[in-house]
């Protein structure tokens, strides 16, 4: 039987921390779900449908086998919900530090006490830390350049968002 994860979150945009655990998270499941969440009351820095093509062009830079990867959204719906119309069993999230262990594990104890879906912690690659989708927005909309912390299609999308943005010495075309 083929075994099948879910990779949660708003993606608003993807990073390169993201797409670690992703890719790792493909070496262990054969399947894996990148389910982008999103509530159409709040609109974000960037539309669903931008957040999944940056998703959809980074995989192959990090990811061997995209093919294995599926990308969805889903508007306004439990996860729990998600994972049984997709019949996924887990789901799998990166945890940065002690921040992140305080905010997913009530979510994961949720989520299993809800309908027994099992949550698998990614401990995340200490050198992408610092990296979260809401301190890549607020550099990149204050001019700073974000080359490392996300992949290069979000770079770019940042600063056609705001194009003060710097770009690591490549012109922002
Ligand atoms: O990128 P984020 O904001 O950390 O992702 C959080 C997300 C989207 C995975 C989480 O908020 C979620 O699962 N939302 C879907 C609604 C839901 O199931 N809420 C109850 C969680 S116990």
């Amino acid at each position: 039987m083929s075994r099948r994860c879910v990779c949660p979150g708003s993606f608003d945009p993807v990073t390169n921390g993201h797409l670690d655990v992703i890719a790792r998270a493909s070496e262990l499941f054969d399947e894996v779900l990148v389910a982008v969440m999103h509530n159409p009351a709040k609109s974000g820095v960037f539309d669903v449908d931008q957040r999944m093509a940056l998703i959809h062009t980074s995989l192959p830079q990090f990811v061997a086998d995209p093919e294995r990867i599926r990308v969805a959204a889903f508007a306004d719906r439990l996860l729990v919900d998600v994972c049984r119309d997709e019949h996924v069993q887990t789901i799998v999230k990166g945890l940065r530090g002690p921040g992140d262990y305080s905010y997913e594990v009530p979510m994961a104890r949720m989520n299993r006490h809800l309908a027994a879906v099992e949550t698998v912690f990614i401990a995340g690659d200490a050198r992408l830390e610092h990296v979260s989708s809401s301190l890549v927005r607020e550099v990149a909309a204050h001019g700073a350049d974000v080359t490392g912390l996300v992949p290069p299609a979000v770079r770019d999308a940042l600063v056609q968002r705001w194009p003060n943005t710097q770009t690591g010495g490549r012109p922002a075309s």
